[in-house]
């Protein structure tokens, strides 16, 4: 059946992602089409982030506009979805553009709510009363059901799928909503993720990412054994037909050795670690409440690059927390020196509501002083960047391939008839290359010819395994 066009507004992170491709895949198969014209469409869904103000900026933003559309056209329903709706719940929904509001535990009741909107007209809040209690085993289940259900619709990229093997956060980063919007820790059931990644194998996934706000913390009670994120991967790695597996993203304290282990004994697992050190002073960390030191999260990359000397490190950085001296912030350009990560995320602190560094920390570092650090710390990150690649120029190296390129990178003389490509190693390198749009979904070797900071550029040598 026709129910009209949907237009999806999507903010935020991988869980994020994963939350919007399955309730797009969910209204689709309810009758809705995509489109991307915001006069065509019936349905506006937007899918919100809390974690910096900006992003909830934009957010509001696009309400206003939409406030104004609805002026011409009041059968517009206009759904906000996630993090936000979770945090703000009643603010949002008196709104004058907004139609319902669901929290992110409340997204398989999206599609039915939506259609009771169209049929009623009465705004609709659904958001989780007392955010950290557990969710209800009912809830639960239906949340594990919609995953299930909608997962082999919602992979954005081919032969690739994101499986979220928890929800939720206990760490409490003093600057941090996760906990507040996204709820408890809770870990899914071991037995129901290998069955998801087996299905998903079986309809020709060959790559899967583990998601989780602390992954490594995943844990589940099985009889009288815990399964642990080691153990979990072990068993998806047993499975025919997958080939690769990634787990975003860890936090380093405490940090289960026998990852490390497993990364270099299983040629399945990608030697890929995204683990957050968020700054590289003492006193920072601990007010940040990040529960490990700077020299313990350098010890344990050490260690880490003991077992598995080729893992590639990414992390993530807030300049400007409260207090942030000149003092401590060049710690932190000491700690991506030493570390030489592959990839850094850097973001400007931004106070959040409800959060402890909130309530009790002035935001005092100016904002010039912030942008200033920001782009200090991306230039290092750069320098570094661009200084390790060049030692991938000659190698050849296995990729999947993601689909063509969006961006142009090579020169015209370098582009033959072929399409560009653009794929990434299992240690998550960006590699540039031509070759026809049907190796998309596939594994690929490429012979690195050139590099840049971001970027790796090479030629197809042979076809590697489907
Ligand atoms: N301000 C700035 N950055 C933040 N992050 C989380 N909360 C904030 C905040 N209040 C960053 C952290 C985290 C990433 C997902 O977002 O670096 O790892
Ligand atoms: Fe937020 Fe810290 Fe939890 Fe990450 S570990 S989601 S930064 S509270």
């Amino acid at each position: 059946m026709n129910r009209g066009k949907l237009l999806l507004k999507s903010f935020g992170c991988q869980m994020n992602k994963l939350d919007s491709s399955l309730v797009t895949a969910a209204l689709q198969q309810a009758g809705y089409e995509l489109t991307e014209s915001v006069r065509e469409a019936d349905v506006v869904l937007i899918n919100t982030c809390s974690v910096r103000g900006h992003a909830e900026d934009r957010v509001l933003s696009n309400l206003g506009h939409l406030k104004h559309l609805k002026k011409t056209r009041p059968e517009l329903v206009v759904a906000v979805i996630g993090c936000m709706a979770q945090r703000l719940g009643n603010e949002l929904l008196r709104h004058p553009a907004v139609d319902l509001v669901a929290g992110p535990a409340q997204l398989p009741q999206v599609p039915d709510l939506i259609a009771r909107l169209r049929d009623q007209h009465e705004k609709v809040l659904a958001v989780t009363a007392d955010i950290r209690r557990p969710v209800s085993e009912a809830d639960d289940q239906s949340l594990d059901r919609f995953e299930q259900e909608y997962d082999s619709d919602a992979n954005p990229l081919p032969g690739q799928a994101f499986i979220r093997i928890m929800r939720g956060c206990n760490k409490f980063c003093s600057y941090c909503v996760v906990p507040y919007v996204r709820g408890p820790e809770q870990s899914r059931s071991a037995g129901a993720i290998v069955e998801q990644a087996r299905k998903l194998a079986d309809r020709g996934i060959r790559q899967v990412t583990l998601l989780g706000q602390t992954v490594n913390s995943y844990k589940h009670a099985e009889g009288d054994r815990t399964i642990t994120l080691v153990d979990l991967i072990e068993r998806i790695s047993r499975i025919d037909g997958i080939h690769w597996i990634r787990f975003i993203t860890s936090h380093p304290h405490p940090f289960d050795e026998r990852i490390f282990r497993a990364m270099a004994d299983n040629p399945k697992i990608c030697r890929y670690l995204h683990i957050p050190a968020q700054s590289g002073s003492d006193r920072i960390l601990k007010a940040m409440n990040r529960g490990y030191t700077a020299d313990e999260y350098i010890r344990l990359i050490d260690r880490a690059r003991q077992i598995v000397p080729d893992l590639a490190v990414a992390g993530d950085f807030i300049v400007g927390f409260p207090g942030e001296t000149d003092e401590d912030f060049e710690l932190t350009c000491e700690l991506v020196r030493q570390i030489r990560y592959k990839t850094c995320f850097i973001f400007k602190y931004s106070p959040r509501p409800g959060t402890r560094a909130d309530q009790k920390l002035a935001d005092s570092v100016p904002e010039e002083v912030k942008k200033k650090r920001n782009i200090t710390l991306l230039d290092l990150q750069n320098q570094i960047s661009e200084q390790d690649n060049p030692r991938f120029i000659g190698q050849s190296v296995e990729i999947f391939v993601e689909g063509p390129s969006k961006n142009p990178h090579l020169n015209a003389s370098e582009i033959q008839t072929l399409p560009q490509l653009v794929g990434r190693t299992g240690s998550d390198s960006i590699v540039v290359f031509t070759g026809p749009a049907t190796l998309a979904g596939t594994f690929q070797s490429v012979r690195i010819t050139k590099t840049s900071a971001l970027t790796l550029f090479g030629e197809l040598i042979s076809t590697f395994k489907s």
